[in-house]
């Protein structure tokens, strides 16, 4: 019986455990990333493993993969920055090259706010398109405290963020009716940044200079991801099942994810496109179903 139970664990550790847990957090920040703007406002902890990022009234700072990639599961280990950071957005995203309006895009973006006040993770998703896809959260965890693991599962059957290993948001592909789905290349991106015009209340709540520098942290730099050139139109073989999260198991959310994932919707949600009467009299397409 028991051994029968270690069986079990073996297995599902084996099958997507390890791959929704990330991997091997001490892997170098060169090996896979590059700083991309504010040079000076990042500096390399911890032997390369760690970053931070820092945004004084002169700049934030932004971090790249090197490469490309057409599917695959991502993740950052992510700590925002601390007590009053209102206005100063920490954002880890997916992106396409270019910023034209046929653009693909997966946005996490941790909005912040006074130091009594929790921060919101806000989403988004552009499928050769503007975006416009927001959705909100509370967390039920305040990320100023400790490094959390934000995560974005993409193949062709849908695209999963996940913070904790929890299933925050599901955009399927729904390509058959119509709905964009993304089709490019992207890279993997982070950065820090003056979000004050919108990011806090609307962009009433401004940031508070005095609080500067602010610092965000960065781990977990090992990618899970299908290498593609870049602006290569060829990302057909991103879609094999050589890659463990092309397969089956990973083509839906399982029965727990599924009701965690609910459950989230339920208790946490605090804004959904889909449902603002205001901004999409017509609900989107990927809306209604
Ligand atoms: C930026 O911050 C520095 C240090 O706090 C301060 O000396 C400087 O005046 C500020 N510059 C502007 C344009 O606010
Ligand atoms: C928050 O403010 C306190 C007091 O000014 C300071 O000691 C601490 O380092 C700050 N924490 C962060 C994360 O910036
Ligand atoms: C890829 O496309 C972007 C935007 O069109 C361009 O800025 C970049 O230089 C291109 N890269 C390569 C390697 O061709
Ligand atoms: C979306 O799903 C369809 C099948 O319904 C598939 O043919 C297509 O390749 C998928 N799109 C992407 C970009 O993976
Ligand atoms: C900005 O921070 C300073 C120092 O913590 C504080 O004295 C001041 O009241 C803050 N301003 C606002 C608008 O919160």
């Amino acid at each position: 019986m028991s051994s029968l139970i270690f069986v079990f664990l073996i297995v599902l550790f084996t099958d997507d455990g390890v791959l929704v847990r990330g991997g091997n957090s001490e892997i170098n920040f060169d090996q896979n990333y590059k700083v991309i703007w504010g040079d000076n406002h990042a500096v390399s902890l911890n032997q390369g493993t760690e970053i931070q990022l820092l945004m004084d009234n002169s700049s934030g700072a932004g971090i790249g993969s090197k490469m490309d990639y057409g599917s695959g599961f991502f993740h950052l280990r992510i700590k925002v920055p601390g007590n009053d950071s209102a206005g100063v957005v920490t954002a880890y995203y997916m992106s396409s090259q270019g910023s034209s309006s046929r653009h693909d895009e997966l946005d996490f973006e941790l909005l912040g706010n006074r130091e009594e006040k929790p921060y919101i993770l806000q989403t988004n998703v552009f499928a050769d398109d503007g975006g416009n896809r927001e959705q909100k959260l509370k967390l039920w965890f305040d990320p100023r405290q400790d490094f959390h693991d934000y995560q974005i599962l993409w193949n062709q059957h849908h695209i999963v963020f996940f913070v904790d290993n929890i299933p925050i948001r599901v955009f399927k592909n729904m390509s058959n009716i119509g709905v964009s789905y993304p089709t490019k290349p992207m890279q993997i991106h982070a950065s820090l940044w003056d979000g004050d015009s919108w990011a806090t209340d609307g962009g009433r709540t401004k940031i508070n200079w005095s609080s500067a520098p602010f610092k965000a942290y960065f781990q977990g730099f090992d990618v899970k991801g299908c290498e593609v050139l870049q602006n290569s139109s060829d990302i057909q073989h991103c879609d094999s099942d050589k890659y463990q999260w092309n397969t089956p198991s990973f083509w839906q959310l399982d029965p727990v994810r599924q009701r965690q994932y609910e459950d989230v919707k339920t208790r946490y949600m605090i804004y959904d496109y889909c449902t603002d009467r205001k901004r999409n009299p017509t609900p989107p397409l990927e809306c209604q179903h």
